[in-house]
């Protein structure tokens, strides 16, 4: 059997936790509420991962690329260092593709459908070949497609499925879900899918992507004495022998690196 190879956590210590890494090709939820870092977790899975000579896209449904990139400048990630191609045009979305060329190295694309979408509204014949006006789920297809031939495409981060669900009507969402996630398994692609937390079940959405996906990743907001930490556990990844226990998430701002935290310790004071 062939070795089993992984993408970094790019959280310090999580790798071990995780059993070496994300399996290659697995697709991951990772959920939590707003404003637990599922963003910048997956944006700095993709971001050194392209560093390291992968190539990354990534998917934002609602967020504009303009924020998105904002918080990551904010972070401290330097992104001068990777190659970054927005694609936020409504009218030159296949130009945009088309202009890509193959195997560019550093490649980082940010397919911007919080802006396509603005630009949109109210224009109603905007149709074109990837749909953008109409299904979602098949606009994404097409565009991940496209970049996976150019072989501009080997981790996707998914931002997020909830902006999704509520974009699209998914007249049977779990086999429209499973189709989406066996399109990425079949081009051979690892894939983030973000999604928030329902406050009543504490679980995403439909609660069916848990089934479907390999592995799944909770951020949480925890309060103890009045100090709130953020928290970190592995829910379930396949194929591997992991960690379900809870690790407080740390960001360091000195080294402007994430770290995870074993064993109980105490919030920072
Ligand atoms: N150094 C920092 N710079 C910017 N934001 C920071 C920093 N440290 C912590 N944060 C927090 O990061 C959060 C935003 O991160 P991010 O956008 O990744 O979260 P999210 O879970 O994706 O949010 P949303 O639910 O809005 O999509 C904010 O709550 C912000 O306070
Ligand atoms: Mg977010």
């Amino acid at each position: 059997m062939a070795k089993q190879e992984f993408i970094g956590s790019y959280i310090q210590s999580f790798d071990e936790a995780l059993g070496g890494g994300f399996p290659r090709d697995h697709i991951v939820l990772v959920y939590g509420a707003a404003g637990t870092m599922k963003s910048t977790l997956c944006f700095n899975v993709l971001y050194n991962e392209v560093l390291a000579g992968k190539k990354g896209v990534y998917i934002s449904i609602e967020q504009s690329s303009l924020s998105l990139l904002k918080q990551m400048v904010k972070m401290g990630f330097d992104i001068s260092k990777v190659n970054i191609e927005v694609l936020n045009d409504a009218d030159d979305v296949i130009k945009g593709l088309t202009r890509l060329q193959d195997d560019e190295a550093k490649k980082l694309t940010i397919i911007d459908f919080g802006t396509i979408r603005k630009q949109l509204q109210g224009k109603k014949a905007a149709k074109n070949k990837f749909g953008l006006s109409g299904d979602m789920v098949e606009s994404i297809l097409s565009m991940v497609q496209t970049l996976a031939k150019k072989k501009l495409c080997d981790i996707v981060v998914l931002d997020s499925m909830t902006a999704l669900y509520s974009l699209t009507e998914l007249k049977e969402p779990r086999s429209e879900i499973f189709y989406l996630f066996e399109f990425f398994r079949d081009l051979g692609i690892t894939s983030f899918v973000i999604s928030e937390e329902n406050h009543d079940t504490h679980s995403s959405r439909f609660g069916i992507e848990s089934y479907l996906v390999d592995g799944i990743v909770h951020i949480m907001l925890t309060e103890r004495n009045r100090k709130v930490t953020r928290e970190l556990q592995i829910r379930k990844m396949r194929a591997t022998d992991c960690n379900n226990d809870i690790f407080t998430l740390e960001f360091d701002s000195k080294t402007k690196k994430f770290k995870a935290l074993y064993g109980g310790k105490m919030p920072l004071v």
